[in-house]
């Protein structure tokens, strides 16, 4: 209940604009979608450069601001596209940015995109029904920077690592979530009822920052840098382990281990 009227708070301007201003006065660093260039730039002179979701609202704005940034080479990547006005800016700019169109967690997406030395994934992550997948594919495809940014809900104190699964939910609990008094006007799966019809446009997840900070650890990224909002995060993480990957026996070294794990009789019905 009172986690309920935290997130009923959060959502009125006024009261996230002092949650704003207490968390900087904290030494928090606090984010905004506007901030975005500034990582980019920070992070793309001299490296190779991909753009995850580089389309909706924006025709490859990030991709461009890499390329005119210095990044070596620059890839954007969309489920759709590209549009007029990301053929026109390619143009007019004599720009080389390279366009894939693919799903990020598909292998054959990921083996067209190659390997860039920054990932930069904004808005994609809470759209997606599989998170792990996907940062696992991001992982894949990153040599040593990733920023993200994702929409994320409040921490909720005492229980580390949880998430919200938005699909299903009925209007009442969907209504929580709605963050139009903040200025999201649409927020499919959430401002109206789940359309698998729409597949990513819905909103799938809203991870808390600590189940983000865990999900980024187990797909092998250190977060390094983190921007804070009351309903998103941008984090910029560095590449140190591989994803976590179950490694499948052959099939005589599994028979072995089913022998070992049977005679050892560890195996009980859960
Ligand atoms: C909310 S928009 C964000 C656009 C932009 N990155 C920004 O921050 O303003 C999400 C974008 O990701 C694309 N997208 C969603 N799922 C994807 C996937 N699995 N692989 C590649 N692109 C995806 C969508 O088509 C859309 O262009």
């Amino acid at each position: 209940m009172l986690y309920r009227y935290k997130v009923l708070s959060l959502k009125r301007p006024l009261l996230n604009g002092l949650w704003r201003r207490w968390r900087g006065r904290r030494g928090d660093v606090v984010g905004s979608y506007e901030r975005l260039p500034e990582y980019i730039r920070a992070h793309a002179p001299g490296h190779s450069f991909a753009d995850i979701g580089c389309m909706w609202g924006i025709n490859g704005e990030y991709s461009f601001i890499a390329e005119a940034a210095g990044a070596t080479s620059v890839t954007g990547v969309d489920v759709f596209g590209p549009t007029p006005e990301f053929e026109d800016k390619r143009r007019s700019r004599g720009s080389s940015v390279r366009f894939v169109l693919g799903d990020i967690t598909r292998a054959d997406t990921l083996a067209q995109i190659g390997q860039s030395d920054v990932v930069f994934c904004a808005g994609v992550l809470y759209h997606h029904p599989s998170p792990f997948d996907l940062l696992v594919a991001l992982r894949r495809i990153c040599r040593e920077t990733l920023i993200l940014r994702t929409s994320t809900i409040p921490e909720i104190d005492g229980l580390p690592n949880a998430a919200v699964y938005f699909p299903m939910l009925d209007e009442r609990a969907r209504r929580l979530w709605n963050l139009r008094s903040l200025g999201l006007l649409h927020q499919a799966g959430i401002s109206s009822e789940f359309e698998p019809a729409d597949g990513y446009g819905n909103w799938f997840w809203g991870l808390t920052p600590s189940c983000l900070t865990s999900l980024l650890k187990t797909a092998g990224f250190r977060v390094d840098f983190r921007a804070t909002e009351a309903f998103a995060e941008t984090v910029v993480c560095a590449t140190v382990a591989p994803a976590l990957h179950h490694r499948l026996p052959d099939e005589l070294e599994a028979r072995q281990l089913a022998e070992e794990i049977s005679a050892a009789g560890i195996a009980r019905p859960a």
